[in-house]
């Protein structure tokens, strides 16, 4: 249709996961985990449901734009007011960064297979996206400050990283920094922040406060608030008094700026979803090696698994839905071959290692019968 330009046409709507519900009916299940979404599986703080209800009654005024959530994150992480941006989910902010500081000509840097987020966010403004392959499954922070030319305007590093769960570490973030120009904006999304940040070895972007850096942060993980889509960022204040005149006045909404401001109190509800999810981790992370499967090392709360091939992809997604555990194949981030698993609870993540063991022996009765 010539109404729609080529870089729109050529785009495919978000796909959404599986819904328990659906999955539960299509094969009569009574249990079934969701374990596709990096969500955190054991919901949202009281605190932030409390502070939400009480939002509610007064729904009939506009939001006041984030004021009281940056006023708070701005206390929290001792910045100015003016250092801070509140937005619906970390993709509102990436949305608006697109839409204030990209000109036709520009163009953006990041590794292959990046979150599909701002895959798509990037490719809906029409400008060049460029990528530089995966180094053993990490950012190839080298190669990419070598792919930086004079067009370059947006590198973005999501750390730790979506879908793989790996991280770059300081010292390699300190030498990536030496080769760009200050021209150019990185986007520093730490969306999965909490779960990596006790890594000595991990560069907590709040002690980079270079005027060409914004780091975006959300309560969608592991506040357990991906819902009410509310996000946050941090950057120079002249980056943040541009992004405000762009942004949607009445973003982020009453009742997830509450939502937000509640589950940031909740320490001890951080604290037990860290706990949950390194055991998770560990569980999974062994559990996948043992049946067989090549597991990437994670500092999030998901982990990836290399398989031999697509059709062994389907199969296996399949099967495991049949089972009741939904996880995420990787073919829309460009990785046919590989899957990621989310961790659950402690029973989520046993139903999940089941699975995948009967799964594979299954498998390999097949391929032995054939
Ligand atoms: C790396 C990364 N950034 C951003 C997001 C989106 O976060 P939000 O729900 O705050 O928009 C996700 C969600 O999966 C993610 O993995």
């Amino acid at each position: 249709m010539p109404l729609v330009p080529p870089y729109i046409e050529t785009l495919r709507p978000y796909e959404a996961g599986r819904s328990v519900e659906s999955v539960r009916s299509q094969y009569g299940l009574s249990r079934v985990a969701k374990l596709a979404s990096n969500e955190n599986p054991l919901g949202p703080s009281a605190k932030a449901i409390e502070a939400l209800t009480r939002s509610l009654a007064s729904l009939n005024f506009y939001p006041n734009g984030g004021l009281e959530i940056r006023e708070v994150l701005a206390t929290e992480f001792e910045l100015k007011l003016e250092n801070v941006i509140a937005g619906s989910g970390s993709e509102g902010i990436m949305s608006n960064i697109i839409r204030t500081f990209l000109g036709d000509q520009d163009e953006v840097l990041t590794t292959e297979a990046a979150f599909i987020g701002f895959q798509v966010l990037a490719r809906s403004r029409g400008v060049k996206y460029r990528t530089v392959p995966y180094r053993d499954w990490h950012y190839d922070l080298a190669a990419l400050a070598q792919a930086i030319n004079p067009n370059t305007k947006i590198i973005y590093l999501a750390n730790p990283n979506n879908p793989t769960g790996t991280i770059f570490t300081k010292h390699q973030f300190d030498e990536f920094y030496k080769h760009v120009p200050e021209r150019v904006l990185i986007i520093l999304d730490e969306a999965y922040f909490e779960y990596a940040k006790d890594n000595p070895r991990y560069p907590d972007s709040m002690h980079y406060r270079y005027d060409n850096v914004i780091t975006l942060r959300t309560f969608s993980k592991i506040y357990g608030l991906a819902g009410v889509r509310i996000g946050y960022g941090f950057a120079h204040e002249e980056l943040i008094r541009n992004l405000l005149k762009v942004k949607l006045p009445f973003e982020p909404s009453t009742p997830a700026q509450a939502a937000g401001m509640g589950a940031l109190a909740d320490k001890e509800f951080v604290h037990r979803s860290l706990e949950l999810n390194a055991r998770g981790l560990r569980y999974l992370v062994e559990g996948l090696a043992d049946v067989g499967l090549t597991v990437i090392p994670s500092e999030a709360n998901f982990v990836m698994a290399v398989l031999p091939s697509e059709l062994e992809v389907n199969r296996l997604f399949e099967e495991l839905l049949a089972q009741g555990v939904i996880v995420r194949p990787l073919n829309a981030f460009a990785l046919p071959h590989c899957i990621r698993v989310s961790t659950g609870t402690d029973e989520e993540n046993r139903l999940c290692v089941e699975a995948f063991r009967r799964s594979y022996a299954a498998s390999l009765g097949t391929s032995r019968a054939g």
